[in-house]
């Protein structure tokens, strides 16, 4: 299994091109389930769950193909790729694709619009929580679909006629649920109303993308959409939003080693929770026209309390690398994770290099170092893994990071952009 080394103690100074958001593309990628006509995308990432993604679509019946680089444009610019679903060969998404990421559970909704039914295997739990479907049945029931649970399967059918409009009003602010009532909503016949939907700027980029494949919805990115169903939809071609988990990663990472780093591409906007928040800490952001640049002044890095929120809140998924940053403030923070209910499987692996962490159900109190110490760690899941790539960077000494599978799931060239702003980073293969 392949390891990141790094040696900690260079400031971060340079620029780093933002990529295309890992979790705007999956579920703009599954919105290509919804028409016979394909869908282009422009700024998918190279990661290994859009490839897991790629997969499931294809055993639908997706035909995907990758073009090439333009010429003229620059090397790591995102893949433009196309998704065409002319015919739905299959509306089951079985156990062993479903299991590996949980995003592809959400061609629930467009299998079931445009099929009438759809069997797909329950994603199960993983290691930041339960993470359980039941808002996501509770949406599908309000359209009018039928629901079994067969032998770990979600078995829907639509009523004769396809789904109906409906209010949704979810009790729990959903990420996925949105996107999947929302893709359900726009084949159905009549007028949905989802209320309490996520707000998260992919959500905006995926509703928009429905809307310029013919569906008509209104008050996008706001907490109601409304839409009208239309019978159908028909091909685009839409870009991916610029990755502003990846964007919150790196301006904690320079904010953590100190420098000046310019992060191309980045939509200030899309995380101005998490940017209040590293100015609070002494880090200095300033929106340039091609992105946003990130310096620290060598003042120290100040403590601040954090609690995570759904957006225009402070993500949960930026949590563990906020925590990294604040094992070395000059004072005592408390970060409170209010989405996931295991999110601080980071806390042991961070302590390894000498942080000083205590939990207490949802509360994390860290009292900062002057210095951490490079250590073996071992990554857990996606946001927690960079966490420790990030300490590492500031860690004085050699840090390993095993497990980095994790990482390449949703951080496209990682090492390569840290290694071009000065880091001494490379991957260990084996
Ligand atoms: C999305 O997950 C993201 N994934 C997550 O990013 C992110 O952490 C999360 O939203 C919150 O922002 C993708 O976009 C692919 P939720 P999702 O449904 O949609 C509970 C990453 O690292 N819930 O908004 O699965 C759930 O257990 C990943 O890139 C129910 O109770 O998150 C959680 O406590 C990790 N019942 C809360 O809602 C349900 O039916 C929010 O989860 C569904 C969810």
């Amino acid at each position: 299994m392949d390891r990141i080394r790094l040696v900690g103690g260079n400031e971060l100074r340079g620029e780093i091109s933002i990529s295309g958001a890992k979790n705007a593309a999956l579920p703009l990628m599954i919105a290509s389930l919804l028409t016979d006509e394909p869908l282009v995308l422009h700024n998918v990432p190279r990661l290994a769950d859009v490839k897991q993604l790629e997969r499931i679509l294809e055993n639908h019946g997706v035909d995907i193909a990758v073009h090439g680089r333009r010429r003229g444009e620059e090397e790591g610019v995102g893949q433009r790729m196309t998704f065409h679903a002319a015919d739905i060969v299959d509306t089951t998404a079985p156990y062993d694709l479903v299991s590996k990421m949980r995003a592809s559970f959400w061609v629930i909704g467009p299998l079931l619009a445009r099929c009438h039914e759809a069997r797909v295997s329950l994603p199960g739990g993983c290691a930041i929580g339960t993470r359980p479907v039941d808002l996501f049945l509770f949406g599908l029931k309000q359209l009018g679909a039928e629901i079994d649970i067969d032998e770990g399967y979600v078995v829907a059918s639509a009523p004769k006629g396809g789904l109906v409009g409906a209010t949704v009003s979810f009790p729990k602010v959903s990420v996925g649920a949105t996107h999947t009532i929302l893709m359900a909503a726009a084949l159905a016949r009549g007028t949905t109303i989802i209320e309490n939907a996520a707000q998260e700027p992919e959500i905006t980029n995926v509703a928009e993308c429905l809307v310029a494949m013919g569906a008509k919805i209104s008050g996008i990115g706001t907490r109601t959409l409304t839409v009208e169903g239309v019978e159908k939809l028909h091909g685009a071609t839409v870009e991916v939003i610029p990755d502003r988990i990846e964007t919150g990663t790196f301006a904690m990472a320079a904010a953590m080693t100190g420098g000046d780093v310019l992060l191309k591409g980045a939509r200030p906007e899309h995380l101005q929770a998490a940017l209040d928040i590293l100015a609070q800490t002494g880090t200095e952001l300033s929106s340039e026209a091609s992105g946003i640049r990130v310096r620290r002044n060598g003042n120290g890095i100040q403590p601040v309390d954090v609690d995570t929120d759904p957006f225009p809140g402070f993500p949960t998924d930026l949590q563990a690398q906020f925590m990294a940053l604040m094992t070395m403030s000059s004072g005592v923070s408390e970060i409170r994770e209010t989405i996931f209910e295991n999110r601080y499987m980071h806390v042991a692996e961070l302590a390894r290099f000498g942080a000083d962490i205590a939990v207490n159900g949802q509360v994390a109190t860290i009292t900062g170092r002057p210095q951490l110490k490079g250590a073996q760690v071992m990554a857990t899941d996606l946001r927690a893994s960079v966490s420790l790539v990030i300490a590492g960077l500031a860690a004085k000494g050699e840090t390993v990071v095993n497990r980095i599978y994790h990482l390449d799931r949703g951080f496209e060239r990682l090492e390569d952009k840290l290694s071009r702003c000065g880091a001494k980073i490379e991957r260990l293969a084996g």
